[in-house]
């Protein structure tokens, strides 16, 4: 049981840092003016194709982030025994850059269903990124469902918590 639960945190923890680092770099001062949207606020359809809430910035300080903790777990992993799944760099980038995609493909459906950036879809929000980072990595490792179920019922409520955390500290304008 607690195998399955080490299995599924080792493999989404890049995809939890790209996500978490997307919203924290926001909060460095220098990088402030790097906050270039994605779509340069262009329009599709009428509407804004993504928003203010998806930048350059939070798309690479993501990948980047990541990708470095995949490089971290990756290094430590020969003292940790042989249950975890292996690490690699290439499933590190992927998991980040699948996370920051399903996290921009989440917005681009708020957007055209008429939510405003930052309004809140429960259960969208908090499993766009584990979605896309699972779909990406499958051009790594095959398909675990167990994994991503596991993954899947862990992220809610961390989520929740993570996104109060980042509340309280000001990182974020809204409790969601
Ligand atoms: N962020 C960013 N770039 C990204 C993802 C996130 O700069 N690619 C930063 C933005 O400051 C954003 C914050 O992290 O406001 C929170 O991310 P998220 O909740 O995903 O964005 P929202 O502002 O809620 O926008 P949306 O409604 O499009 O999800
Ligand atoms: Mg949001």
């Amino acid at each position: 049981m607690w195998d399955l639960f080490f299995d599924a945190v080792w493999f989404i923890l890049p995809a939890y840092v790209a996500n978490s680092a997307a919203i924290d770099v926001s909060a460095i001062p220098f990088l402030k003016k790097y906050s270039t949207p994605i779509d340069f606020r262009h329009n599709i359809f009428g509407k804004r194709i993504l928003g203010d809430g998806k930048t350059w910035r939070g798309l690479f300080g993501g990948v980047i982030a990541g990708t470095l903790i995949g490089l971290l777990q990756l290094s430590i992993q020969p003292y940790l025994g042989e249950s975890l799944p292996q690490m690699t760099v290439k499933l590190a980038f992927l998991l980040s850059f699948g996370a920051l995609i399903g996290d921009m493909t989440a917005s681009f459906v708020k957007r055209q269903t008429g939510f405003d950036r930052g309004a809140s879809v429960p259960g969208l929000d908090q499993l766009d990124y584990i979605v896309g980072a699972f779909v990406f990595a499958l051009l790594a490792v095959p398909f675990d469902l167990t994994r991503f179920l596991i993954v899947v019922v862990l992220t809610i409520p961390l989520h929740v918590l993570a996104n109060y955390v980042a509340y309280k500290i000001k990182l974020k304008e809204v409790w969601w």
